[in-house]
């Protein structure tokens, strides 16, 4: 079957971490937030949990050309809906997305027409609507889409207009809970969202999940407990505050509870830049992290917050490379500054990885930066996120 993956808010970060797990073997980027997957055998509701990246998973129904008439596409897509749509009582419900088509494509004309359609064959139906032209993962959950009926979606790919049916949406509910409901949240220094620490820890790509890893700069232990959500089961974390270390205790606690889970993760008070005093040589497989960014305020004198985040990850990176084992590899977050200002501590001794396959590298929406690394970003945010994949 042939799959189609909508991508978050970062698509070039979404497209990483899917080549990260699933291999780019049979990917096609040709749509910004669109990409398809060809002749695989996905398990979407699974798979979407672990994918911090992907906002929906759909199976690719149809296709048709992009000057089709709507009473076709509506023929077309009624007897999807009756086919493989969920039936559970009363009306069929159904929505549309129009996932970047453009030109004169009008969901809701075509929406209408195919109530008509299914009216003409006896179904009843509801259409959900949204101001938006692409219906968010929460309307889908809302309206109960994917279990009393189906959320069709239209892309363009190769120059055909493309009919996916949803299978999975991003389990909103959940990263929320794991973000803003959790016992202890850490604002001052910051915090990692869920999705971005799941996007992490899969571009790192350690595929043996009783290997150790390790974050070194664990603050609430988000990194971590994320690990443990993706199956990893030899977790370590340490950071220099007893405070953090305390409070990613009760996180990774209360995660280990509300999901049955049976992975115990370990947290030690350690420095960053002691570790090969505490690790033996050669024995981490992988580490994930987001250091210390620099002050959250007062960000007057970046050349002073530059030199000084400099010498911290030098000092850092040192003890990493000691304590990783050849071929290990780090995937950790570097700031920048007002999307300009890179840090550049010293890389000698590591291989840096792109974290896009050559076959996307120069994708118009790949946006790498001259080193090969993305950037992640929110409107108006003064420190932004760029993801550093070091090979030993
Ligand atoms: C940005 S926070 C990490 C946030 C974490 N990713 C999370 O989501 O909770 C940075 C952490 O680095 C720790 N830290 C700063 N300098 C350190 C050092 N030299 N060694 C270890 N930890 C250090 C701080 O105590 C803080 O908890």
């Amino acid at each position: 079957m042939d799959y189609a993956f909508i991508l978050g808010t970062h698509p070039a970060w979404s497209v990483a971490e899917i080549d990260a797990v699933l291999g780019e073997y049979d990917l096609f980027w040709e749509n910004e937030r669109v990409l398809i997957k060809k002749d695989a055998n996905i398990k979407a509701e699974s798979l979407i949990k672990q994918l911090g990246g992907t906002l929906k998973i759909a199976e690719i129904e149809a296709f048709a050309p992009v000057s089709a008439p709507v009473a076709d596409l509506a023929k077309q897509c009624a007897r999807i809906l009756i086919e493989k749509g969920s039936r559970g009582e009363g009306k069929l419900v159904f929505g549309i997305s129009d996932q970047g088509i453009g030109g004169g494509f009008n969901a809701e004309k075509l929406g209408l027409t195919i109530k008509k359609e299914l009216k003409g064959m006896d179904v009843s139906s509801r259409l959900v609507t949204s101001r938006d032209k692409e219906l968010s993962s929460v309307v889908v959950g809302q309206n109960k889409l994917i279990t009393k009926g189906a959320e069709l979606i239209f892309f363009r790919h190769d120059n055909d207009l493309y009919i996916a049916r949803t299978l999975a949406v991003q389990p909103y509910k959940d990263l929320s809970r794991r973000d803003f409901g959790r016992p202890v949240r850490d604002d001052h220094s910051g915090m990692l969202p869920p999705k971005l620490a799941q996007m992490l820890i899969n571009c790192a790509g350690q595929k043996d999940h009783d290997g150790l890893l390790l974050d070194p700069f664990c603050g609430s232990g988000t990194i971590i407990t994320e690990a443990m959500l993706l199956g990893y089961k030899n977790l370590v974390g340490t950071d220099l505050s007893e405070k953090a270390i305390k409070d990613s205790r009760v996180n990774a606690e209360w995660t280990r509870e509300l999901y049955g889970l049976d992975t115990r993760a370990k947290f030690h008070i350690k420095n960053a830049t002691r570790l090969a005093q505490f690790f033996k040589a050669n024995s981490v497989d992988t580490i994930v992290t987001e250091p210390y960014l620099g002050p959250q305020r007062g960000l007057n004198d970046i050349e002073a917050v530059k030199a000084e985040l400099e010498t911290l990850y030098d000092a850092a990176l040192d003890n990493f490379y000691q304590i990783l084992k050849p071929g290990g590899r780090i995937a950790m977050v570097w700031p920048v500054f007002f999307g300009k200002e890179f840090l550049r501590p010293s890389l000698d001794k590591w291989k840096q990885v792109s974290a896009l396959p050559p076959k996307f590298r120069h994708s118009p929406w790949a946006k790498l930066t001259e080193r090969h690394t993305l950037l992640y970003h929110r409107e108006g945010q003064r420190v932004w996120r760029e993801m550093i994949i070091l090979e030993k």
